[in-house]
């Protein structure tokens, strides 16, 4: 197994995208149209320092998960949705099409080839990482006509530190994260490399993430760098689930689409609406906002405890995860890891 410099993962565990398969998958795209994906070692590429990602940048990503099943078949989670996603990612930075089936494929390759090496350590999958990048050497400012995808392959454990039962999140009032028209529901790059500063300011306030606010009001919550959000409320008529709603600032994201669902077959109201910041404090203090939690392919479902912002901080509850929490991340990874029915037809087998 490809790794850098890190602790053994038999002493450590593996931690989340710091060991990697022995294979990659590659498809070339030209003008004349995509090649067959090739599954080839794991190894540095080449690329031309010309090469038009290194520049402007054009480069999406996604993120998906192999989980071993106990019938010996490896799944994949709702895989289709990131393929698609995929394609509206590549629209919307003028990149090429990828055809759902071909998406499919190499991953399907490359999780085929390195079998051996997902995870079966409770907590554990194998973490699918496909990207796009403009691989054309040329320094003018237009939509590339080269382009490289690839599907890497990360044995992982949770996202965040186990040891830690909720996280603390740090709340960015000033640096939005997208804004109208911009490309906050696209998965690309510069999304992540826009939100890195406010990483570094997050983590000097000894919170692990952050959540960003809308670009117009700077008032209502939008989702974390990397994960949806999610409060439940305890109202007059039960406990709910909210949600903000989908935008073109929000990043569609899978878990959160499926967590909508299961909590809807749990018997918990849904509601996707606009959050204030002012709810979400008033709420925690008073009691009616329970908990909170955010989600995403590499969080699962993850506790927030504590909010803090420039001016304050307010704890979730006890600062402990919450029932509901909880029990939406069991279902969900019980489905995932072929412990429970797969009745809503998630999974899909790896040919
Ligand atoms: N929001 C952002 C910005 C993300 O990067 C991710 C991770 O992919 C998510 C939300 C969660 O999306 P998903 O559940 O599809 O992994
Ligand atoms: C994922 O959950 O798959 C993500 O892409 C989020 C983050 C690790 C960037």
């Amino acid at each position: 197994m490809s790794t850098t410099a890190n602790p053994s993962p038999a002493v450590s565990g593996f931690g989340f995208g710091r060991v990697f398969t022995d294979h990659l998958t590659t498809m070339s795209w030209t003008r004349g149209g995509w090649e067959r994906p090739q599954v080839r070692p794991f190894g540095n590429l080449s690329l031309s320092p010309a090469a038009m990602v290194l520049h402007y940048g054009q480069a999406i990503f996604e993120g998906l998960k192999a989980y071993p099943h106990p019938d010996g078949e490896i799944r994949l989670f709702r895989p289709e949705l990131n393929a698609r996603r995929f394609q509206l990612s590549a629209e919307r930075m003028a990149m090429p099409r990828l055809p759902v089936d071909a998406f499919l494929e190499s991953v399907s390759l490359l999780v085929s080839a390195d079998r051996a090496q997902v995870p079966d350590r409770p907590g554990h999958s194998l973490y699918l990482r496909p990207l796009m990048i403009a691989t054309e050497a040329t320094l003018g400012t237009r939509p590339a006509e080269e382009y490289l995808f690839l599907v890497l392959g990360s044995p992982s454990g949770p996202y965040f530190d186990a040891a830690s039962p909720a996280i603390t999140v740090w709340v960015s009032q000033d640096l939005p994260r997208a804004h109208p028209g911009g490309t906050g529901n696209a998965k690309c790059a510069g999304n992540y490399a826009a939100g890195m500063a406010v990483q570094r300011t997050a983590a000097d306030h000894g919170a692990d993430q952050v959540v960003f606010l809308d670009a117009r009001e700077h008032r209502y919550l939008e989702e974390l760098g990397g994960m949806n959000l999610f409060l439940v409320r305890e109202d007059p008529h039960g406990p709910t689930l909210v949600t903000p709603p989908l935008s073109d600032t929000i990043l569609h994201g899978i878990t959160r689409s499926s967590l909508l669902t299961l909590a809807a077959d749990l018997g918990l109201r849904v509601e996707e609406r606009p959050i204030a910041l002012t709810e979400w404090r008033d709420g925690s203090r008073d009691g009616s906002v329970a908990e909170s939690f955010a989600c995403g392919t590499a969080a699962v479902v993850t506790p927030i405890g504590r909010v803090r912002t420039a001016e304050e901080e307010f704890v979730i509850g006890d600062g402990t995860p919450g029932q509901w929490s909880t029990r939406l991340r069991t279902e969900l990874l019980a489905i995932q890891e072929g412990t429970a029915p797969d009745r809503h037809g998630w999974m899909r087998a790896v040919s």
